[in-house]
């Protein structure tokens, strides 16, 4: 993202220690979300990554992503599918298990949310190991689509996300605000 854009959306992420856990930072995103205009920034700037990667679909992950994801399909003209956790959606679904720092969790889609030739641009807030996204990548081409990018807010870099979902985006970009 432009400097200025990234300083603006930085500025409003805070840590949070020891959340959930002991050690652990937390990001939360909440200030940013409270601001209009940071929230409208980020919301153009996921707009613009949906038609600069040529998307028809946004789809959003459960829960932080649908707070970035629908405003960000409104303003880009596309619709908006939700991948949630396992056992919300009341359709067929297609499921996608993968690992946990302890155990394992699952995410699901509607199988007929997607359909041949849609585009999907995948948004989350966060982006820490990558297993969400990778899952969610698997759920988007087993639902029958494309996969036109995956968009989040914040990259943790040093949990190396990027480099676990380097096989799963065949290509595709990953874009970090
Ligand atoms: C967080 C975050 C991402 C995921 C990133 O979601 O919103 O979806 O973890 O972690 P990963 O890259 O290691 O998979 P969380 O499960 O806390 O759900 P929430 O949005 O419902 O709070």
């Amino acid at each position: 993202a432009p400097a200025a854009l990234r300083e603006l959306l930085l500025s409003r992420i805070t840590d949070v220690p020891d959340y959930p856990q002991p050690g652990v930072v937390f990001k939360d995103i909440t200030p940013l979300l409270a601001d209009a205009a940071a929230f409208g920034a980020l919301t153009d700037a996921l707009a613009e990554l949906c038609v600069r990667h040529r998307a028809d679909k946004i789809a959003g992950l459960e829960a932080r992503g649908f707070i970035l994801a629908a405003p960000a399909a409104i303003r880009a003209g596309v619709g908006f599918v939700p991948v949630r956790k396992a056992g919300k959606l009341p359709g067929a679904t297609l499921g996608q298990t993968y690992d946990l720092e302890y155990g394992r969790a699952e995410i699901e889609i509607h199988a007929d949310a997607l359909e041949p030739g849609d585009r999907v641009l995948v948004i989350d807030d966060v982006l820490a190991t990558g297993g969400t996204a990778d899952a969610s990548l698997q759920l988007v081409r087993r639902a029958g689509a494309e996969v036109a990018g995956l968009a989040v807010l914040l990259e943790l870099g040093f949990l190396e996300g990027r480099k676990r979902l380097e096989a799963g985006l065949k290509g595709a970009p990953l874009e970090a605000l």
